[in-house]
């Protein structure tokens, strides 16, 4: 039994798919979601400069916020960072790479999956690392889709614009065959329609929040760590960016518990 919160970050509005995941699994989990939004898009930087952000997040949700666990949400620092968070760290570290390869490869049957996600996820090799160290026999597709976070990250989800984009940049994976399509950046789920409309209604659309939200469950059970109350847990949202502007869509993309954005500079 431990009463501290759960701290969570993304590049921006992204993980808010997996926060709504956590605040259904555990609703009695106090949570801090940061969303680095002075900084984004983490896609297109180095994954040095990715992994120095990271290991700047999780040190201060660690120390200023006392999380007792800290999620990772958002692929790109997960495929930068994951490695060097459970080193530096004492507190549990999940990242949403393993559990979105788990959800895949559960949800396949003619084992031909693709993965979408930033130029950097993409390029770090890190989907085909995780669907070797889990031994699933699927062949991966994988494609990288610059430009999308910038859609969701202007509220823009299901416009004539970005349906062109998504003809061109899913162009791989449809040819691949697939019919499992992991949604390998922690933004996608909210291009849901857009990506289905491309795909096809054969191909099944699998993201990593609902797995990541287990995972947590699963460590906090193991390790004593869950809050056991039948109180509902305070969520608090705090932005490195324009914190007007992560009510106001963040309300929107996550539902009635973003109601109030603390907002926290960096010098
Ligand atoms: N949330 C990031 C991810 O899951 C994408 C957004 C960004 O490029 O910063 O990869």
């Amino acid at each position: 039994m431990d009463d501290r919160p759960i701290g969570m970050f993304d590049s921006g509005f992204g993980g808010l798919t997996v926060a709504r995941a956590m605040i259904d699994l555990l609703p009695g989990e106090d949570l801090v979601y940061f969303g680095d939004t002075g900084r984004y898009p983490y896609g297109p930087r180095p994954l040095d400069e990715v992994r120095g952000f990271a290991r700047q997040i999780t040190r201060m949700l660690v120390e200023h916020h006392e999380v007792k666990l800290v999620v990772v949400a958002c692929n790109t620092a997960s495929a930068a960072a994951l490695d060097l968070l459970r080193f530096e760290f004492d507190v549990p570290i999940v990242g949403v790479i393993d559990p979105g390869v788990r959800a895949a490869v559960a949800a396949t049957r003619n084992r031909r999956v693709g993965v979408i996600g930033t130029v950097g996820t993409i390029s770090s090799g890190a989907y085909q690392r995780a669907v070797h160290s889990q031994r699933a026999s699927v062949d991966l597709t994988c494609s990288a889709c610059p430009g999308f976070v910038e859609f969701v990250e202007r509220g823009e989800v299901d416009s004539e614009q970005v349906h062109v984009l998504a003809q061109r940049l899913l162009a791989p994976v449809v040819q691949a065959d697939v019919d499992t399509l992991l949604l390998g950046c922690t933004h996608y789920p909210f291009l849901a329609r857009t990506i289905a409309d491309v795909m096809g209604r054969d191909v099944v659309l699998v993201s990593s929040a609902e797995e990541t939200a287990f995972e947590v469950l699963g460590i906090l059970e193991d390790t004593g760590l869950g809050r056991r109350t039948a109180a509902k847990g305070v969520h608090r949202f705090v932005s490195s960016g324009d914190a007007a502007w992560f009510r106001t869509l963040g309300g929107r993309l996550l539902g009635p518990e973003l109601d109030d954005v603390e907002g926290w500079s960096w010098d």
